[in-house]
């Protein structure tokens, strides 16, 4: 059983379509990445998949379940961390979660319990009758994830739970998530960072509303340069040559890389023989595609 189908989901505002027409599936288990630039439609397909807005068109399961069918049961198999910030910054971290699970109908002994194991999961220290304000930004989130997975569902929608935090605490939110994948909870992640991404068992890149692309970050980074890419570092002042290289037919795109270009061919060989007519404006090399590479490629790169 899959944890996420969905078919042919369209979601339009008026007459725009923020989601296009998407198909996937996410398998039990599985941390699936959703990426794609803002505005390409994440968060418009999450809401749809927690029950939180009725789709245009298509067909969406969770769970196995039909959020058209009835709200309450999808509720109880589905936790959501929001893009936007949801708790209480007025109320301490313990109304916060009481509230929770009054939200969700936890019988008492059970709630305790699971707040309990949850609040030792994120390793939390900071005292439950602090007030949610005066956390730093990165234990908000955790007490943010906590909230999410208090009635124990079997998949969460975590919609960027690390922007705006620091690199460390990615780093431990991250390790949060694959040990929920190993108890065998269906993470559903989007992010902007692809360091995160790289973290993911599967990724879908989306880029208006559409899915252009869906596999494992390895599949992704070989599907998009089935012919090598190449690093360029510029040896002169001049730029003169990226105008040249971007207008050559081998080239696919060329894109700035911190001081350096990424240069994605069509033809490696015959990109090499151009290249070497410029001699003496760059150093070219061979590189492994990262994430990023693909990212920009599939995605910012305007075709
Ligand atoms: N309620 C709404 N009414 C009208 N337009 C909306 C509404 N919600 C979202 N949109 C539009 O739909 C598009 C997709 O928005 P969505 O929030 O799903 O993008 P996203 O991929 O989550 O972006 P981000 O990375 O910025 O969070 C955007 O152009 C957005 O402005
Ligand atoms: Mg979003």
């Amino acid at each position: 059983m899959f944890s996420v189908e969905v078919k042919n989901l369209t979601v339009k505002f008026g007459s725009f379509a923020a989601v296009d027409g998407i198909s996937f599936t996410v398998e039990k288990g599985e941390i699936f990445g959703f990426l794609g630039a803002n505005g390409a439609g994440k968060t418009t397909t999450i809401r749809v998949l927690c029950g939180l807005l009725i789709p245009t068109a298509g067909e969406v399961r969770v769970m196995g379940l039909d959020p058209k069918k009835g709200l309450e049961p999808v509720k109880a198999k589905v936790g959501y961390m929001s893009q936007k910030f949801t708790l209480y910054q007025d109320m301490t971290v313990s109304e916060n979660l009481d509230f929770t699970s009054a939200l969700h109908r936890i019988p008492k002994g059970e709630y305790h319990h699971r707040r309990k194991e949850l609040l030792d999961f994120i390793g939390f220290r900071a005292g439950t009758g602090r007030l949610v304000r005066e956390l730093s930004g990165g234990t908000k989130q955790e007490v943010s994830l906590v909230a999410a997975l208090l009635h124990d569902p079997d998949i969460v929608f975590l919609d960027e739970p690390t922007a705006g935090v620091s690199p460390a605490f990615r780093a431990r939110f991250w390790q949060l998530i694959r040990r929920l994948s190993r108890t065998g909870k269906t993470v559903f992640v989007t992010t902007h960072y692809m360091d995160e991404a790289e973290q993911c068992g599967r990724i879908a890149l989306m880029r208006d509303g559409r899915i252009i692309a869906l596999n494992s970050p390895e599949k992704l980074k070989k599907e998009a340069f089935p012919e090598p890419l190449y690093e360029l570092t510029p040896l002169t002042h001049s730029r003169a040559w990226v105008g040249k290289l971007k207008n050559e037919r081998s080239v696919l795109d060329v894109n700035p890389y911190g001081m350096r270009y990424h240069v994605a061919t069509r033809d490696g060989q015959a990109f090499r023989k151009a290249a070497g007519h410029m001699r003496g404006d760059f150093e070219i090399r061979p590189i492994r595609p990262s994430l990023e590479d693909v990212f920009i490629h599939l995605v910012e790169t305007k075709k």
